[in-house]
């Protein structure tokens, strides 16, 4: 499927499905837009008048026209309130429009919007990661797909000039989206650590990174206390995975991603009983968007060497598994009561950060499914971010305004963490019901002494039960957006 940009003003256009957007409340058929009413004998407006059309967002208005129109189908499609300056406005109207083409089996679409006060590039960007993303199906485990692959072949965003580079870099960073994506919605039987630690390995091979897979062994050596303490009740072997990307010139940063990679979370002996076991096998959203950025990363080539690092493992109980009560030691030398293996993300994480801590780097920005407590403060489509660094969580915040993905940031009130204390051990790995998505990040603070640091607990938005503007119900692959714009940016 392609998508250009084309200075073709919408009355000189043909094709199959032509669609039309406008700001909530300037439904105005004038310029442009009076020219092809003219063409089209009045149907535009006509459309407008019979469906009430005032440019909400939401599904377009569309019809057939006549036979010999030039164009097929008519639709008009609402960005909500005018704000040229809002990008996902215009990512959203793409992502419905996209939809709409696929149900109406369209082949070829044309797309003409109100102008955005936005260069050419980000504009015709946005546009292609609403389409790519809306249109992205995943059909791997059904026998005989029902929902066959669209038929849409070609996208004119009209009367844009240039462009063409934006729509480049959109399909490279949908391609590390869809990555991630596609690494959730497996199950657990299929992605195992093991299979985190092949696709970092096929990356290296594809665009030339370094790549480092810890075997067991290699952890108990660097004192993973904490990480295979997790491991320990799994069948399944664990993998550390550390990829690191150089770029072509002298780096502006050294940064380092840090996901969770828990490939199943059961909870441990502290089985998940109260439901939500199900849909355990995304508790490895953060680390497939850490492998989802190496894709982008290997494509766009940016100026900043990064560390992408996962401790990967299952979260399960054999023989071997942790008790309730036991003490790990993690490899900064801390110990940890386990008052609850269900609060197993931080322990994994809190040897990834010593060991990113230990590579020297500018920043560190890990993303885990940390908390449910996370949900529960933000909702579904907010992840909530904790920062060390006002500098940093600033970055993390334009680049969240730029993409779209939302973030919230939280404090790292440390009068909270009194209720981790343990009188046996360094501290509790859990603490009481209140603040948990807070606790979870001042846990994970121990673990980084001075580096910029911020925490993402992406438990909410990484899964949507229903789907949202451009994800199909299922893994939504967020997080990869929002850190190419902050890698991009430094
Ligand atoms: N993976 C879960 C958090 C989670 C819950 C992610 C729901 C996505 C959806 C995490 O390991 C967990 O179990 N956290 C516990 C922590 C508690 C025991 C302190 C939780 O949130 O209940
Ligand atoms: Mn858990
Ligand atoms: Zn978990």
């Amino acid at each position: 499927m392609d998508c250009l940009t084309v200075t073709t003003r919408p009355q000189d256009w043909t094709g199959d499905l032509l669609c039309i957007g406008f700001w909530q409340d300037q439904v105005e058929l004038t310029g442009d837009l009076a020219l092809l009413d003219g063409c089209l004998g009045g149907a535009v407006q006509e459309l407008i008048t019979e469906t009430e059309f005032k440019g909400k967002p939401g599904s377009p208005s569309v019809t057939r026209l006549g036979a010999g129109s030039p164009v097929k189908k008519l639709a008009l499609v609402g960005l909500g309130k005018a704000d040229p300056a809002n990008l996902e406005a215009y990512r959203k109207a793409a992502a419905t429009v996209a939809k709409t083409a696929k149900s109406q089996k369209v082949h070829r679409l044309g797309l003409f919007l109100p102008p955005s006060d936005q260069p050419a590039e980000r504009v015709a960007g946005a546009l292609t990661e609403g389409i790519l993303l809306a249109l992205h199906q995943d059909n791997r485990f059904k026998s005989d797909p029902e929902d066959k692959p669209p038929v849409l072949e070609q996208v004119e965003f009209l009367g844009i000039d240039g462009g063409a580079e934006g729509i480049t870099r959109a399909q490279q960073l949908v391609s590390g989206v869809i990555l991630a994506r596609e690494l959730v919605a497996a199950p657990a039987s299929v992605v195992t650590p093991t299979t985190l630690a092949e696709t970092a390995l096929s990356l290296a091979q594809t665009y030339g990174f370094n790549v480092t897979i810890l075997e067991r062994e290699d952890c108990e050596g660097l004192g993973m206390g904490a990480f295979l303490g997790v491991a320990r009740g799994s069948d399944t072997p664990p993998k550390f995975i550390h990829l690191t990307y150089t770029p072509p010139v002298t780096p502006h940063k050294r940064l380092a991603i840090v996901g969770k990679g828990v490939t199943f979370d059961s909870g441990g002996l502290n089985l998940k009983t109260q439901g939500g076991i199900e849909t355990m096998k995304m508790d490895m959203a953060g680390a497939a968007a850490v492998l989802g950025c190496f894709k982008v990363l290997g494509q766009w080539q940016p100026p900043v060497l990064v560390h992408g690092i996962i401790a990967a493992t299952e979260n399960m109980i054999n023989g071997h598994a942790m008790h309730p009560g036991d003490i790990l030691t993690a490899s900064n030398g801390k110990t940890i009561e386990v008052n609850n293996t269900d609060a197993e993300g931080r322990l994994t994480l809190a040897d990834a950060l010593v060991y990113a801590e230990k590579l020297e780097v500018d920043a560190i920005v890990d993303l885990a499914t940390l908390t449910g407590a996370c949900i529960v403060a933000l909702g579904d489509d907010i992840a909530g971010l904790w920062s060390s660094q006002d500098e940093l969580a600033e970055q993390l915040l334009q680049a969240s305004a730029a993409t779209g993905e939302k973030i919230w940031r939280m404090p790292l009130e440390e009068k909270y963490f009194e209720g981790m204390k343990s009188p046996i051990a360094d501290m509790k790995n859990a603490g009481g019901r209140s603040a948990g998505s807070i606790t979870g990040a001042l846990f994970l603070q121990q673990y980084v002494q001075k580096t910029p640091w911020a925490h993402l607990d992406v438990a909410g938005p990484v899964w949507s039960e229903k789907g949202n503007a451009y994800a199909g119900a299922g893994a939504t692959g967020f997080g990869v957006r929002l850190l190419m714009q902050w890698l991009a940016s430094q």
